[in-house]
């Protein structure tokens, strides 16, 4: 009973999130180096000029650069396992297209998974974590051309013959499912696809001016299955040892009401936002239902050869990861309350469950329906949990003490709900990170204010801040849980 012996317990950070130095050492804009902040209430904006005098968070991030030391010596202190991060390409090439990769820029991941090594903590790296170079972006339209699958496949092989002896985990692309969504915020950041018109913008834009041409929003996330079987083909063939996964968005919808029509709504969302991808990872296959939601969208799939469709048959993953914060409801009922949002999908309210600042649905238990959903649908493929965590305000009291008591609730909960789908269920679970064991910069709001970690740092909003780290009450929480193996959540 319980977690394995050799269970990841863990953090999950992204490199454009926590590292900052964002021209440092020879690296490359990226994707979100051009997102200016927001807040809960204001969406963030998208400028691809630099705009004077303006914050942008990721440029210095939490100076993980500068920090990782120390940062990973923390980790290693609440006994971290395993460490999930993600190597910016625009480091490793800046513009994206260049023939040779740049040498300080795989130094400085050579020197992040040394320190690692040092702990005895297992790396995990996704490759593509929503930083596609900005060069990309505007000459190609990201994964709209194709072209920019082999620039991945130079960068993947790269990465995997340069850490094939330091790295064993890797993560093709963060949550590739978010392309589902439409032509905003996330088909730029998964895709690195944008409306044309909007490069030559001299102010900043919010993500509703955005247009959306499904066809090639559809065809990009095509290449990017195409991109991620080949660097499984071919991680293989370099090292045989490698697991190579995917990592989705997962979503928990339930039927807003028991009316047949809300059931059908859920159904149909489920396969929209976790299946359709999840399946051809895994399976290595469009599903029949996933052709026929292309064919009620119109898309035109002559796009998809008999080569592609090959090598995604041939190049499905070893493992399947998955980020988890909340549930939503769906269905066409008249419901009270606004819309919430969430870390990709948002969705009507649920009376039963509480909800964090920015409005996200606190639901343990749908992690566990989760876990079983796909441990049915995937029955030989492991599954990890790779993020999942709550955002929130924290206070420094005088003392310089942090009192996180909503987020320790928020982790006990959810591993207590974890390993009852270990031990009830036999989901065959093989670790575990949480997002941002360290605050960083959220994803969706831009916010520094959001923080997500045991440990704080001192950076702020308006950019002060002298990125200091310290302790919070949650780092004792979560150092005693992981020595425990999850037995100990009191
Ligand atoms: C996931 C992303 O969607 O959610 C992360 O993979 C992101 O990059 C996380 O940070 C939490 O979302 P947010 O908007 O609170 O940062």
């Amino acid at each position: 009973m319980g977690f394995r012996n050799d269970f990841l317990w863990g953090g999950a950070l992204a490199a454009n999130q926590c590292e900052g130095a964002y021209l440092e050492d020879g690296k490359g804009l990226s994707v979100p180096d051009m997102f200016l902040g927001g807040t809960a209430t204001k969406p963030r904006t998208f400028c691809p000029k630099t705009v004077d005098g303006a914050f942008y968070p990721s440029h210095e991030a939490v100076d993980f650069y500068h920090h990782y030391k120390e940062d990973i010596a923390l980790f290693a202190e609440m006994g971290f396992k395993c460490f999930r991060t993600s190597i910016n390409w625009a480091r490793i090439f800046p513009n994206g297209d260049e023939d040779e990769p740049n040498e300080a820029g795989l130094k400085f991941y050579d020197d992040v998974f040394d320190e690692c090594a040092k702990y005895g903590i297992e790396p995990l790296v996704t490759l593509c974590h929503y930083e596609i170079p900005w060069h990309l972006v505007t000459e190609y339209n990201g994964f709209c051309d194709r072209r920019v699958i082999d620039y991945f496949l130079k960068y993947a092989t790269t990465c995997f013959k340069r850490y094939k002896d330091k790295v064993k985990y890797w993560l093709t692309f963060n949550e590739i499912n978010c392309a589902m969504l439409g032509a905003d915020a996330m088909a730029l950041y998964g895709i690195g696809m944008i409306p044309r018109d909007l490069l030559t913008q001299d102010d900043p834009v919010t993500f509703d001016k955005f247009t959306d041409d499904k066809q090639a929003r559809f065809e990009g996330l095509h290449n990017e299955f195409v991109a991620s079987a080949r660097a499984v083909i071919e991680g293989h063939k370099i090292n045989p040892d490698f697991m190579i996964g995917c990592m989705i968005a997962s979503m928990c919808f339930y039927p807003l009401s028991p009316r047949p029509e809300d059931m059908q709504d859920m159904l149909d969302t489920e396969m929209v936002t976790n299946d359709f991808c999840g399946d051809v990872h895994v399976r290595g296959e469009y599903s029949r239902e996933a052709m026929k939601f292309l064919e009620r969208q119109g898309i035109d799939t002559s796009y998809m050869t008999q080569g592609d469709l090959d090598l995604i048959k041939q190049g499905t993953v070893d493992f399947y990861t998955f980020s988890y914060y909340q549930s939503n409801c769906v269905g066409t009922s008249e419901v009270d309350g606004e819309n919430i949002s969430g870390n990709i999908f948002g969705g009507k309210p649920n009376p039963f469950l509480k909800a964090s600042d920015w409005g996200w649905q606190i639901d343990p238990e749908g992690l566990r329906y989760t876990l079983r959903k796909l441990q049915g649908r995937y029955p030989d493929t492991p599954l990890m949990v790779v993020e999942n965590g709550f955002g929130a305000f924290d206070k420094v009291e005088d003392d310089g003490s942090i009192h996180d008591p909503y987020r320790i609730d928020y982790f006990r909960e959810h591993i207590a709900a974890m390993k009852r789908a270990v031990d009830i269920d036999g989901v065959n679970l093989i670790g575990y990170t949480t997002w941002g064991p360290l605050d960083i910069v959220s994803a969706g709001t831009g916010q520094l204010a959001k923080r997500y970690g045991f440990i704080y740092v001192d950076r702020h909003d308006d950019g002060t801040g002298d990125f200091s780290r310290s302790r919070k009450d949650s780092f004792y929480w979560y150092k005693k849980c992981i020595a425990s193996n999850g037995e100990d959540l009191g």
